[in-house]
């Protein structure tokens, strides 16, 4: 599953803006990490993977990032260009990440603690688990 939100926005243009998500309230797990990428140097690829069981909310509060998700039988694309988009992406949704802008960084809200085991970064091997139906059930998240 994956969905793009846009988050409340509080403020005005001449004081700015603020923006929030709540655990269980507008995004639908419990954050337990919170990780962040930045001084990547544009026109890179980052990804490349999907999760077991991790489920994410992708934002970027500077920058554009081109976000390609892939749930084994079709692609589609997001592009993060603004702090009041969010992008989440549930567990068995591939994800590939291309910087497009000088000094972009993506935060990510994490339903898990950091475990490499949940990774998987074999795309045949992706596409293997979706065919056996690993995450047929996972329409929610
Ligand atoms: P990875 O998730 O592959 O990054 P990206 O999707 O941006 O390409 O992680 C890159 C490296 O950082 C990898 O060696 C795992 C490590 N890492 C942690 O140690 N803790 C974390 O919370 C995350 C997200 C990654």
């Amino acid at each position: 599953m994956y969905k793009l939100i846009t988050f409340k926005q509080i403020g005005r243009i001449e004081i700015g803006f603020l923006s929030f998500f709540e655990s269980n309230q507008n995004i639908p797990f419990e954050i337990k990490r919170i990780y962040y990428t930045y001084y990547v140097p544009v026109g890179t690829k980052r990804g490349g993977h999907a999760h077991r069981e991790l489920n994410q909310l992708l934002w970027c509060p500077y920058g554009k990032i081109n976000v390609i998700l892939d749930d084994g039988k079709g692609k589609k694309e997001f592009l993060l260009n603004s702090p009041e988009k969010g992008l989440l992406v549930g567990k068995g949704i591939w994800h590939d990440m291309y910087w497009i802008k000088e000094n972009s960084v993506l935060c990510v809200a994490a339903s898990d603690y950091y475990d490499e085991s949940d990774y998987i970064r074999d795309y045949n091997n992706f596409l293997k688990l979706v065919k056996e139906g690993y995450w047929k059930d996972e329409n929610k998240l």
